[in-house]
């Protein structure tokens, strides 16, 4: 289990093992480091629960699957694309557990004909998607995304239940669920809540409750719960984690309550995006200009929203360090703005929710000097975009103490692979 604090220094020469500068020559700037030590120490974190069914939205890279996959953990998929992922990296859906998992609140006409295809799972979040699915794949078992009424996010943006959020079947649509099944020859076999993502051990707690009445509802043909996702990790050094063993025993006795109702055995998994993630992995920028504007100073990178866009969309901290060109450290600091390279003013990365840019106690620094993004292994590449034409960057994995580029940077024919321009 993880402890309960955690530091972070503002200057960094090293990714484990191995010089930034020498990264960032070696694949160019901005690029994605992965450190796959950390991610191992995260799944072993998460051992006691029966399966860990990764929610690959947060890192997709097929080769972080891949080494999920051979250490045991089984995925979660989104869409038809994540599903490609899920089979390139070799899941397989008719494995115990299952591989892959579909969950969505909508099936679009691909992720439908995959699954059905593949003979992937599914996990319902509104209850057209038992009809959906009926229609073309009679006799299947489903599972039922379950919006207990309540949630919490570590932004609104990321609050998953309650009435304002689109997401899962509303509790109390739990028995017009069970007659569309009936209707269609499905049985409802799993049950599932994700209540938010970054939330905390006081709403997450309130999960088993609201589980173990919906699972009543539904009676004996339920064998797996799924806890969702959501566990928060430390972006400040004031953050904690969730204890991990403490929140496993509440879910525990609830599943164990619910054997000894059912008279068979209940799985019990866990889908976690961010805390197997996040802290794995780093974005090295290089500092492009340094100046002075009225009161505030900048640093502006090479890296933008397009690279990491939580700052933009949630006013999210990210820690940030430095590491000089030289690998020489410095007891000079400068209270910075950080920004990056794109032709809008919410560029920054130091922001608060709103977009309020606010300063950061950085080491000086000069052109040519690197910032590191760090913590930023969660929804970091994996909702980095094309905006202003900018190439996606290369992400590279440490493992075994060497560097593998697992992505390499976009080219202008990348960019402009799909488009053409009518006679
Ligand atoms: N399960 C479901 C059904 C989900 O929708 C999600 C996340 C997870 C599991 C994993 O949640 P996690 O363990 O990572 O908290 N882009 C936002 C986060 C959006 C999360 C979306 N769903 C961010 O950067 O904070």
């Amino acid at each position: 289990m993880t402890s309960a604090t955690t530091s972070f220094s503002t200057q960094r020469n090293e990714i484990a093992g191995h010089s930034v500068a020498e990264i960032a020559q070696r694949f160019g700037t901005p690029c994605y480091v992965y450190d796959w030590a950390s991610i191992a120490r995260r799944i072993a974190d998460l051992s006691a629960f029966d399966a860990i069914r990764y929610a690959q939205k947060a890192l997709s890279n097929i080769a972080i699957l891949d080494r999920m996959r051979r250490s045991g953990v089984v995925v979660d998929a989104v869409s038809a694309g994540e599903i490609e992922r899920a089979l390139r990296a070799g899941f397989v859906a008719n494995s115990h557990p299952s591989g892959i998992v579909y969950t969505a609140d909508v099936f679009d006409r691909e992720s439908l004909e995959l699954v059905v295809k593949h003979h992937i799972p599914v996990n319902c979040g509104s209850p057209d998607m038992i009809d959906q699915l009926g229609a073309v794949a009679p006799g299947s078992n489903i599972a039922l995304r379950i919006n207990p009424g309540f949630g919490h996010g570590h932004s609104q943006k990321t609050n998953t239940g309650g009435a304002q959020s689109k997401h899962g079947i509303w509790h109390t649509a739990i028995d017009e669920c069970l007659i569309r099944a009936d209707r269609n020859n499905l049985c409802v076999t799993g049950m599932h809540m994700h209540i938010g993502s970054g939330t905390d051990f006081e709403h997450l707690a309130q999960v088993c409750v609201a589980m173990e009445q919906a699972c009543l509802e539904v009676g004996r043909t339920v064998k797996t719960i799924s806890a969702g996702g959501g566990l928060p990790i430390p972006y400040k050094a004031e953050q904690t984690y969730v204890d991990l063993e403490q929140y496993y025993q509440l879910w525990h006795a609830t599943r164990n309550r619910l054997q000894d109702k059912f008279g068979h055995a209940i799985e019990l998994e866990i889908e976690p995006g961010r805390y197997l993630v996040a802290e794995s992995g780093y974005l090295i920028a290089e500092i492009r200009a340094i100046k002075a504007m009225g009161e505030n100073t900048f640093y502006l990178l090479d890296a933008g929203f397009n690279d990491l866009a939580r700052p933009i969309l949630y006013g999210a901290y990210h820690p940030i360090s430095v590491a000089h060109r030289d690998g020489s450290t410095t007891q000079l600091e400068r209270e910075v703005v950080v920004g990056g390279p794109l032709c809008e003013s919410g560029d920054i990365f130091t922001q608060e929710e709103g977009g309020f840019v606010s300063r950061r106690q950085l080491p000086a620094a000069s052109v040519g000097d690197y910032l590191i993004l760090e913590v930023a292994g969660a929804y970091g590449f994996a909702m980095s975009s094309n905006y202003n034409s900018k190439y996606r960057v290369p992400e590279v994995l440490i493992e075994d103490g060497q560097l593998k580029e697992i992505r390499r940077r976009e080219t202008a024919d990348d960019l402009l692979r799909l488009e053409t321009i009518p006679e």
